[in-house]
């Protein structure tokens, strides 16, 4: 199967098979491809739980417009995004760099100093944004992963943010929810996987200039 044949294969998977469960390898592919995302300044400003709990998924599902992908699929992907900038998230990324590049730390200061002033440039309320922007390049990345292994997924921003922050204590740790993707097989049933995908034109989507 080449990329497009995958990318016509998926599909926004609106009914799961609540008993098809996705196996534990397959999962730490889809986190592997989660975690080669590309980032701004690579600083990958976010962090991805993975819900399997039953009683958990149950409680997120009226936190989810009652859609029912909640409960059914195998795993919840709840992409969570850093509630803001900090000076903490450079530095941690150039410590990380000076190791895994064997580097020294000193000659990364400069570069260190010139992101961080730039991001502290931003106004505040463009730093969630911008760290949300982050996330859905990596939620993009799980999509296609997905379809490259034949799970099924569905991207979803159908959720209030405000009570899943609640309901995971995300503000304690800095996060917010900002997006979900539900992972798992589609059911026979789910009419939308026989549905031809509607898409802008090729000549109105694109110019040549
Ligand atoms: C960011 C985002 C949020 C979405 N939210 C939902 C959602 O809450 N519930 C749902 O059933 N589908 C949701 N969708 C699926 C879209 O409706 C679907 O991707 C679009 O109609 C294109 O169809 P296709 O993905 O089946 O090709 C979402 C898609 C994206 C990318």
């Amino acid at each position: 199967m080449n990329i497009i044949e995958n990318l016509e294969w998926r599909y926004a998977t609106k009914k799961f098979d609540p008993e098809k469960k996705v196996d534990e390898e397959t999962i730490e592919k889809l986190k592997k491809a989660i975690q080669l995302s590309a980032s701004s300044y690579g600083l990958q400003p976010y962090k991805i739980l993975i819900i399997e709990d039953e009683a958990l998924k149950k409680k997120l599902q009226p936190a989810s417009w009652n859609q029912s992908q909640i409960v059914d699929c195998s795993h919840l992907f709840v992409f969570c995004s850093d509630a803001t900038i900090t000076d903490e998230l450079t530095d941690d990324y150039v410590k990380l760099k000076a190791e895994v590049q064997s580097l020294d730390l000193a000659d990364l200061q400069g570069y260190g100093d010139f992101v961080k002033k730039k991001l502290s440039e931003k106004p505040g309320h463009e730093k969630a944004s911008w760290t949300t922007r982050q996330a859905y390049i990596a939620l993009a990345n799980l999509l296609v992963a997905c379809a490259e292994l034949k799970i099924d997924a569905c991207p979803m921003e159908g959720f209030e943010p405000s009570q899943y922050d609640e309901i995971l204590n995300l503000s304690k740790q800095g996060l917010k929810a900002c997006a979900l993707t539900t992972v798992g097989y589609r059911s026979e049933n789910d009419t939308a996987q026989h549905q031809a995908k509607v898409r802008k034109p090729m000549e109105i989507l694109f110019e040549k200039l």
